[in-house]
């Protein structure tokens, strides 16, 4: 199974996100790091394994050349502390230009022995893998439930949408994966009063403690298992496992790789509707108040 976490500029989480789902996969997985903006997954892993740039993406497509990524995968892995296993990304901007990125969709799609989770960064940049992207079964966008990470999405999910529909149509799913800002309202509410228009895969706390061992490699407390962050992943882990498999099952067909590059269409702008009740539209406008307002209906669950 090949599955894509995006993030967009309001958003970030993407690579924390991937990391933290690996490390309770229940079944052989790599994070592999196609960040076109420069990889940042090494950055989990102290300055030990920071020396061992030789095994990375450039180098994997390198070996795996000629259809033999699959083979040469296993290779190019390094083990985090934390027992993830990656494939570092570029070291910096400059180098996505010249990544065959359709060989590389082409490539995971075909692994078989480990569930790839791939780090696409954030979407729309220069030298985005869009390849990848449109070869994924299952991607899930990161988003905040903050006004800002919710406005940028409400604008490109309909880009994605529409690039999908183009490339691999009846094929890949999108579907967001919430970062809980823990405001009183239902997340549901949230997604659904933005027109967001795409299912909740997945909905994770925040929680910068257990972020940090993921994204910048922090010493994890002994109470890691506890955290709210780690005792969310499991049923999430299960959900996104699911889906994947059976959007691999349904699709029928290989998505349409070695068609025409992204050639994005303007989406007229919506205004972003927020639940009436009690919400102070022009505040969170101003970015002076988050979506905290207190729901109609209170969930129960959202404060805890
Ligand atoms: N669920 C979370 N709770 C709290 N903090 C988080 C969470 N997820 C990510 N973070 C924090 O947000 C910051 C950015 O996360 P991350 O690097 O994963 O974002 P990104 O989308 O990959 O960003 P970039 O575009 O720079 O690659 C990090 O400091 C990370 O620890
Ligand atoms: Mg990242």
């Amino acid at each position: 199974m090949l599955i894509g976490v995006l993030s967009t500029n309001a958003s970030p989480g993407a690579t924390t996100t991937a990391m933290a789902l690996s490390s309770v996969w229940p079944s052989p997985v790599v994070v592999v790091d196609a960040d076109p903006s420069g990889g940042d997954i090494l950055a989990a892993a102290g300055p030990v394994v920071e020396a061992d740039r030789e095994h990375n993406l450039l180098e994997l497509m390198r070996l795996g050349r000629q259809g033999q990524i699959p083979q040469v995968l296993d290779s190019q892995i390094t083990t985090l502390p934390s027992g993830v296993p990656v494939v570092a990304g570029l070291a910096h901007p400059g180098q996505a230009g010249g990544v065959p990125w359709t060989d590389l969709a082409e490539g995971l799609r075909a692994v078989t022995h480990r569930d790839v989770l791939v780090d696409l960064g954030r979407w729309g940049v220069p030298y985005a893998p869009a390849p990848v992207v449109r070869a994924c079964d299952l991607l899930l966008l990161v988003v905040r439930t903050q006004l800002r990470g919710l406005r940028r999405a409400q604008r490109i999910l309909p880009l994605i949408r529409e690039d999908l529909d183009r490339h691999n149509p009846g094929g890949g799913s999108l579907g967001l994966m919430v970062v809980n800002d823990h405001g009183p309202y239902a997340v549901a509410d949230i997604v659904r009063s933005a027109n967001l228009n795409v299912p909740v895969f997945g909905e994770l706390p925040l929680d910068a403690r257990t972020a940090a061992v993921f994204s910048e490699g922090a010493t994890p407390g002994r109470h890691l298992d506890r955290s709210p962050l780690a005792r969310a992943l499991p049923t999430v882990v299960r959900t996104i496992g699911q889906l994947a498999q059976q959007q691999r099952a349904l699709g029928t067909r290989a998505p349409l790789l070695r068609q025409q590059p992204m050639t994005p269409t303007p989406v007229p702008r919506q205004p972003v509707e927020v639940p009436a009740p009690g919400v102070q539209l022009r505040e969170m406008a101003r970015g002076t108040r988050r979506l905290t307002a207190v729901p109609s209906t209170p969930t129960g669950t959202e404060n805890s």
